[in-house]
């Protein structure tokens, strides 16, 4: 089969080649699943770059462990193990698989029977490919820890990027007033999407104006946890999914004891893989939201498209389409 295939970590376009290796042999519990779509993520540029460094004692500490990154997918299972209860042949499937490994960058994976969802008929493989990990990530941010509420004012800090693009509709869903904070381009394409309004972060601090927000989601947190304090109404609440590893320690130490002395929050999100993605990929089959997709490109551009990914150039998800 092809795959994008590693041996070391380094730049994308350094490291990573086409390449034609064996086909994995599903385990007891796995199953064997032909790729149609997957998508790039955050993990998948730290996974290929090694960065940062403490990144490396859980995908290998002097070269990766793993030679295929990726960590989305939607496809058609093709055989079962031994012990597989829930899926068989044929089966169409979907998810994040990032809880059991790596390695959607290829034409097929052997996994955890576990590790994927069945995919409505109604939902497209590409679509299917675009939401497991972002829209999750959005979907227990907002809800889960931030207890969203009709009408309340609410900022997304990356809201260009994947998370952000979904976690917009989910608010509107909400009746939401919606602040989105990114850079550039992507500051058009969020207005068009249904931001209310936008703040370019190369510019304007967000949590150094008088706007104050009940809700502030949080893709790149690199501030005091003082700072996201002070944007919040005198309830609010401020749910950070990812950012520097100083400032996620900081919130995290911050946080606990600030909950002392105000009604105000700070929260980390510890994502549940796939959890809430029934729900999300109905709303994507009803319109009521729909991912936005850079793409798809073909398997054969996966380097370049991490590298892309790395720079931040890309709008919403970019999704790649494994099969001409
Ligand atoms: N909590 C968990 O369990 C968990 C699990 C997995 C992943 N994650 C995290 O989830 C996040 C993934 O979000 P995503 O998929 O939406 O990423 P993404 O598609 O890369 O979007 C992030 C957006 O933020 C923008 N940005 C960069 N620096 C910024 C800054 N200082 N202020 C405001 N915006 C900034 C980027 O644009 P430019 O760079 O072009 O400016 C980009 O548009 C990552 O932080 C990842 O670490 C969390």
């Amino acid at each position: 089969m092809k795959a994008i295939f590693f041996e070391k970590y380094g730049k994308p376009e350094e490291v990573l080649a086409l390449k034609e290796v064996a086909m994995p042999v599903p385990q007891e519990n796995e199953v064997l699943i032909k790729i149609d779509f997957t998508a790039v993520n955050d993990y998948d540029w730290s996974f290929v770059t090694g960065k940062p460094l403490v990144y490396r004692l859980m995908f290998g500490l002097v070269k990766p462990k793993n030679p295929i990154a990726g960590m989305e997918l939607a496809g058609t299972v093709q055989l079962i193990g031994s012990k597989v209860s829930k899926l068989k042949v044929g089966d169409t499937v979907f998810g994040d698989i990032s809880e059991f490994g790596f390695g959607t960058f290829a034409e097929y994976i052997s996994i955890r029977e576990d590790a994927v969802i069945i995919k409505p008929e109604k939902l497209s493989f590409e679509k299917a490919a675009a939401i497991p990990h972002a829209s999750t990530l959005a979907l227990q941010a907002l809800r889960t820890i931030g207890k969203i509420k009709q009408n309340q004012k609410v900022l997304i800090n990356g809201g260009g990027g994947g998370v952000g693009t979904i976690g917009l509709q989910l608010a509107k869903l909400s009746n939401c007033h919606v602040t989105g904070v990114d850079s550039g381009e992507k500051l058009t394409m969020m207005k068009s999407l249904g931001y209310d309004e936008v703040i370019d972060y190369k510019k304007t601090d967000f949590t150094k104006t008088n706007e104050r927000y009940d809700l502030i989601l949080d893709c790149k947190s690199n501030k005091s946890p003082f700072l996201y304090l002070r944007a919040l109404n005198p309830t609010g609440i401020y749910v950070t999914i990812g950012g520097s590893l100083s400032t996620l320690i900081s919130i995290f130490f911050w946080g606990k004891i600030l909950s002392l002395f105000t009604k105000k929050s700070l929260q980390i999100l510890s994502l549940k893989p796939n959890e809430g993605l029934d729900e999300i990929s109905q709303l994507v089959i009803d319109n009521k939201i729909t991912p936005k997709i850079d793409g798809p490109y073909p398997l054969e551009d996966t380097a370049r498209l991490i590298q892309y990914f790395g720079e931040g150039r890309h709008t919403g998800k970019l999704v790649i389409k494994v099969r001409a």
